[in-house]
């Protein structure tokens, strides 16, 4: 194993950016549970990408093993998963970050829109600071989160054999159902605050 940090001496920099990140998240996340008497957010992990998985995805990218590679060809160093309880909550937090001072939206996929063919739903947006260090935000609701790990798990397991097309069917046709049932909840969520007005 290599002593040197594929980061370099940069892990302090990604570190920071991370957290401010962190603190508009939470900042948005205060001003929404002032606003509706709930926190939006179920939950949230972040991490700096640790050092074996960078090299495994520069390998996989087909990059040199360096800083470069990892700091600007590679943009989820920094990697945010926030996991909100409604769909409308995770457009107000996606609103609050692409207008985030001192950052860029270099990137933003909305398969919430648009879910993949496998039925993955999530927006994903790529931010760059000001002093050039990239971050990949995942947001998503509670029932997204569930597919998404329930499907990362069946992607370990290949080996399933001739009853693949099934499975792939039926984990969309599960991702459909959720999309469905987390429509139903915002609109009943609607209802109780409209009442509270
Ligand atoms: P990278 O080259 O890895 O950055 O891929 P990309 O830019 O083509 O990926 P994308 O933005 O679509 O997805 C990046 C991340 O989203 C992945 O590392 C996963 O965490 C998550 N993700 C994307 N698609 C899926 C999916 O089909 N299933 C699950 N479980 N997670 C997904
Ligand atoms: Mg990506």
């Amino acid at each position: 194993m290599s002593e040197t940090s594929i980061y370099g001496s940069r892990l302090p920099d990604l570190t920071r950016v991370m957290n401010l990140i962190l603190d508009e998240i939470a900042s948005v996340r205060a001003g929404l549970t002032e606003k509706n008497g709930s926190d939006p957010v179920e939950h949230l992990l972040a991490r700096i990408k640790s050092e074996e998985s960078m090299r495994e995805k520069c390998r996989r990218k087909g990059f040199p093993e360096t800083e470069h590679s990892a700091l600007v060809l590679i943009h989820d160093a920094i990697g945010i998963r926030v996991v909100c309880s409604f769909v409308d909550d995770v457009y107000t937090i996606r609103g609050r970050l692409i207008s985030m001072p001192g950052f860029t939206v270099v990137e933003e996929k909305d398969y919430i829109k648009k879910c993949k063919p496998n039925g993955y739903r999530s927006l994903h947006l790529i931010l760059r600071s000001d002093d050039g260090f990239y971050a990949e935000i995942q947001l998503r609701t509670i029932s997204m989160d569930v597919w998404a790990a329930l499907e990362h798990h069946m992607r370990y397991k290949k080996h399933i054999g001739g009853n693949t097309a099934l499975i792939t069917a039926e984990l969309k046709r599960c991702a459909d159902e959720l999309a469905s049932t987390d429509l139903s909840m915002q609109t009943i969520r609607d209802m109780i605050l409209e009442e509270g007005d």
